[in-house]
């Protein structure tokens, strides 16, 4: 279900994703995006990233792309995550995202296994069907082309290779909906402006995910962009959704 069809009560206007924009607005808020996205998701974030992770069932032997790494959470969480060593490597087009990334890369003693490239999501700077996995956490839902993107992460992926996105939701359940909007529309914009001390991020948070689609109305676009097991999960009771899918 998506906003068009639930309605969030955010302004469902079509927003401006051009990506200096974008980039520009991740830059400036790089120093406090860690410490933003534990507090207000109170500490959540680092499951759902973990829940994605444990989806691909790595062994150790794959070459993983991490697409929109932003601070490398799930760039260093794969590397961590099997007895081998995968190979990962993090694309994103802020730079101050992945300065941000880096230092924490240096302080896990990993930068021979995790390597950060600026890049463009909707041109990967990576060759056809060299990657076994591809990870995307909240990032699809700031690409201008979304189908644009999903088709890239089609080509740069093997046969059989393996996708996990995260990205949000809604909750629909009666009465949690009503609480989460009050929190998602009122509270976290204030917090995020307060700590981050940008204008714009922290609304346009609640508003990019009213007017983006989730559960099935996502892993259809992933159907649509060639792959052939999509599915979605929720999360947190539907804050978020785990999209997981192959390429046939
Ligand atoms: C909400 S952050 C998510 C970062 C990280 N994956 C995480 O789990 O915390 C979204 C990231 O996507 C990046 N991004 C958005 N659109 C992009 C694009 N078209 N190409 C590359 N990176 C993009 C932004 O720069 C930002 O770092």
């Amino acid at each position: 279900m998506s906003a068009e069809h639930g309605g969030t009560g955010a302004e469902p206007l079509p927003l401006d994703k051009a990506p200096s924009r974008i980039a520009g607005m991740f830059d400036a808020i790089a120093g406090k995006y860690d410490l933003l996205n534990m507090v207000l998701s109170a500490g959540l974030d680092r499951q759902w990233r973990k829940q994605a992770i444990t989806s691909l069932a790595l062994t150790g032997r794959e070459r993983v792309l991490d697409v929109c790494a932003g601070t490398a959470d799930v760039s260093i969480g794969a590397a961590l995550a099997s007895p081998g060593s995968p190979r990962v490597v993090g694309v994103d087009f802020a730079g101050a995202m992945l300065a941000k990334g880096q230092e924490k890369i240096r302080a896990a003693g990993l930068p021979g296994r995790v390597q950060l490239v600026r890049g463009d999501a909707m041109t990967l700077p990576v060759t056809d069907a060299s990657v076994d996995c591809v990870t995307i956490a909240f990032g699809i839902r700031n690409v201008q082309g979304t189908a644009v993107a999903l088709r890239e992460l089609h080509r740069v992926l093997k046969p059989g290779g393996r996708v996990a996105i995260l990205e949000f939701g809604l909750p629909q359940a009666p009465g949690l909906r009503q609480l989460y909007q009050w929190y998602f529309l009122g509270v976290l914009p204030k917090i995020g402006r307060m700590v981050s001390k940008h204008g714009g991020a922290y609304s346009y948070l609640p508003q990019s995910v009213g007017a983006f689609p989730w559960g099935d109305d996502f892993a259809r676009l992933l159907t649509e962009a060639g792959f052939a097991t999509a599915q979605s999960r929720p999360l947190t009771l539907g804050v978020v959704y785990l999209y997981t899918a192959r390429k046939g």
